[in-house]
């Protein structure tokens, strides 16, 4: 059996997916949208599940005001309301999309919890598209 603790969370930021080694014709051409020199914004909504053992004593996998704390300090206070490329060291020389930033947050979780646990956060980017990232 496998037990595992969600919260949910939400920030808001501005990105702009680039490769400085590809023309603009080229970023244009892959990114789209969100090549847009002048930056963009999405709501990213995030879902941390951390699994593992129950404590005999609490009843808990982990206790959620741990958690909500956790992605307060790692992840809301360090992206929300930033422009990804230019206000946070994680994404100077990372391009933003969803998939390296679910990679930044689950690094900066995983760095934070306990080994015993499995930890699985899923991204959204926009409501029907997310990333997944989990170990
Ligand atoms: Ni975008």
């Amino acid at each position: 059996m496998n037990i595992s603790v969600s919260r949910k969370a939400h920030f808001n930021a501005a990105h702009r997916l680039h490769n400085s080694n590809w023309s603009d014709e080229k970023n244009a051409r892959v990114f789209g949208k969100c090549n847009n020199p002048n930056y963009h914004g999405h709501n990213y909504n995030l879902t941390v599940s951390v699994a593992g053992p129950v404590d005999s004593e609490t009843g808990y996998v982990i206790d959620v005001k741990d958690l909500k704390d956790l992605i307060k300090t790692e992840v809301e206070d360090r992206f929300d309301h930033k422009n990804l490329n230019l206000d946070t060291e994680e994404f100077k020389n990372l391009n933003p999309t969803a998939e390296n930033i679910a990679a930044v947050i689950w690094k900066l979780l995983r760095e934070k919890l306990d080994e015993r646990y499995n930890l699985k956060i899923r991204l959204y980017e926009t409501e029907r598209n997310f990333v997944e990232c989990e170990g």
